[in-house]
């Protein structure tokens, strides 16, 4: 079996790596003082190997480590990187070197609960690439009871509004007249209120709880994150 070596640009890798500002980081790449496995380069765009020897004048720089963190993520905050007029999720994570970090799989404003945070793109594609099929639980509320004849059509699978394809079937968890628990294995735009528009219900409150077999810490306040624990990185 061959192995994929992951790869990213060298200033990426000392600005991950290090304290210094991307543009010291630019200078020092341009004034050859940084060598890869011995070679000196000079452009900011040369790729290097997370386990390549990377030399920033006599001394070794060490990889960058990836970050993952748990959010959970409170009503009126989007999940974005910047936003004009809205608190975003990264607003609320206070670490070094936040604009290198994404969201893996977004929740709309309105929508509180688990979101996850890296700046592992091949972690988070694990999670959010459509063919991985990645399961999200979902607590919702909604306007009317669900009847016996949507809650087949969920596990059926149902044709979204301006869409040609049905959506993937849908577990559900009854927990009393018009609240639930829903499992979905898509990430589609607004995929959980469309489904219940689709039936003619509304969805009142949608509250993520569990990504895969992640579930959200109980222990973490609207607004407050924590970085995942080896064994949680490890499910994806
Ligand atoms: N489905 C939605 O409609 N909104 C979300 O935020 C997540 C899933």
């Amino acid at each position: 079996m061959t192995s994929v070596k992951a790869v990213i640009r060298i200033d990426r890798f000392i600005s991950n790596a290090t304290a210094l500002s991307r543009s010291q980081v630019q200078r020092v790449i341009r004034a050859g003082r940084v060598r890869i496995d011995g070679v000196q380069i000079k452009k900011a765009s040369t790729p290097v190997s997370l386990d390549a020897e990377v030399y920033l004048d006599e001394s070794m720089v060490a990889p960058p480590m990836p970050r993952y963190f748990m959010l959970n993520k409170p009503i009126g905050v989007v999940s974005a990187s910047h936003d004009p007029s809205h608190r975003t999720v990264l607003d609320l994570i206070d670490v070094p070197r936040r604009d290198a970090l994404h969201i893996a799989g977004r929740l709309d404003i309105d929508t509180s609960g688990l979101v996850l945070v890296t700046d592992d793109g091949q972690w988070s594609h694990r999670i959010t690439a459509p063919s991985k099929r990645c399961r999200k639980c979902y607590r919702v509320a909604l306007a009317e009871p669900l009847g016996d004849q949507q809650a087949t059509r969920l596990d059926a699978g149902l044709l979204l509004r301006g869409e040609s394809k049905p959506t993937r079937p849908a577990v559900i968890e009854r927990l009393s007249e018009s609240e639930l628990r829903l499992t979905v294995t898509e990430g589609r735009y607004h995929q959980v209120k469309r489904m219940f528009a689709a039936l003619g219900n509304h969805v009142v409150a949608l509250h993520r709880e569990s990504i895969g077999e992640l579930h959200l810490d109980h222990s973490l306040e609207p607004g407050a994150y924590r970085p995942l624990l080896p064994q949680e990185i490890a499910l994806f």
